[in-house]
């Protein structure tokens, strides 16, 4: 594998999955392989989990991780071809992508969507840009359209936590004050799309994800419908698809409560608003599995380096 920008980069994720489990199982087996390597995470966005667990999963490998963040420490990026540089933006992306390659192995980008410019986020600029001028293999950390680390992350922890051969998953959206994107959302479905569950989206009416992204899988606009006999459901927040980045509903009553919950695990990417997404019960109580979720972003982004290291 030479990038890992999508789902799609996940050939078999049933191996992937029980190769994650290995790692997790012994964390410093293959502590030489990453030896005298180093790997560059860059930041135009905040990040708590992403950071410090693609750090950790790196020194588990024996890398060296350096970390900046861009957009408040760099010289500001241009990534339009031809322009004429006399505005903010100080350094072209060819420049800056070609330098930092000959500082590092492997170069690990977050950029979130401008929420305005549909075709400008769906064109993934700022990761593609990366790739196309990049001399060394280029890991999404979440992008504008995907959240391919986190959705790996949630394939595992699924996994982790059922003996069904076909256990129910849910994804509901659950409402927010602000716009946010629709990566989690979109890396989640495809990554379930590529399990074996039966699996069901709830959002109300104008909240549909792109239909290249749900393709066959159901979307149900009744959450009580959408939970019966559910095994997980995973929450999340996003904007509008088709009224881009828009946020034309807060109704409290799509909070995830312990009483519409019943017997399911409750996941969630995390950060998470309490009480707005979901209550203090269930995120205090016995089904959820956020934090597991968390922990294992360490192990999705080691197995990700080390199949990027084992090709180099
Ligand atoms: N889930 C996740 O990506 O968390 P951070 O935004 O804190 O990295």
């Amino acid at each position: 594998m030479k990038n890992y920008t999508s789902i799609n980069d996940i050939d078999n994720i049933h191996n992937w999955i029980e190769e994650a489990k290995l790692l997790k199982a012994n964390p410093f087996k293959h502590i030489q392989l990453g030896k005298n390597k180093t790997l560059g995470l860059l930041f135009f966005n905040s990040s708590l989990r992403t950071r410090l667990s693609t750090q950790k999963a790196a020194l588990n490998l024996g890398m060296n991780p350096i970390v900046m963040n861009v957009s408040g420490d760099a010289w500001g990026i241009e990534f339009g071809d031809g322009t004429i540089m006399n505005g903010n933006t100080a350094e072209h992306i060819k420049e800056a992508a070609a330098v930092v390659s000959q500082y590092c192995d492997i170069i690990a980008v977050r950029a979130f969507p401008t929420l305005i410019d549909k075709e400008k986020d769906e064109s993934e600029h700022v990761i593609n840009s990366f790739v196309k001028y990049a001399s060394v293999p280029i890991v999404n950390m979440e992008s504008a359209t995907g959240h391919p680390l986190q959705g790996l992350t949630d394939a595992i922890t699924i996994s982790e936590n059922t003996n069904k051969e076909k256990p129910k998953v849910v994804l509901s959206w659950a409402p927010h004050i602000k716009a946010l994107p629709h990566a989690v959302a979109n890396s989640f479905v495809k990554s379930m799309q590529k399990m074996d569950v039966e699996f069901v989206i709830a959002n109300p009416e104008g909240y549909n994800l792109s239909s290249k992204i749900t393709e066959e899988t159901p979307i149900i606009h009744n959450q009580e419908e959408a939970f019966k006999d559910a095994d997980f459901v995973y929450v999340k927040n996003w904007s509008s698809y088709d009224d881009y980045g828009k946020v034309l509903s807060t109704d409290p009553n799509w909070m995830i409560t312990q009483d519409k919950l019943g017997k399911a695990k409750f996941m969630h990417c995390l950060p998470v608003r309490r009480n707005v997404i979901v209550e203090d019960a269930v995120l205090d109580g016995e089904n959820s599995l956020v934090i597991e979720q968390a922990n294992n972003r360490t192990f999705a982004a080691q197995l990700v380096l080390k199949k990027i290291l084992e090709n180099a």
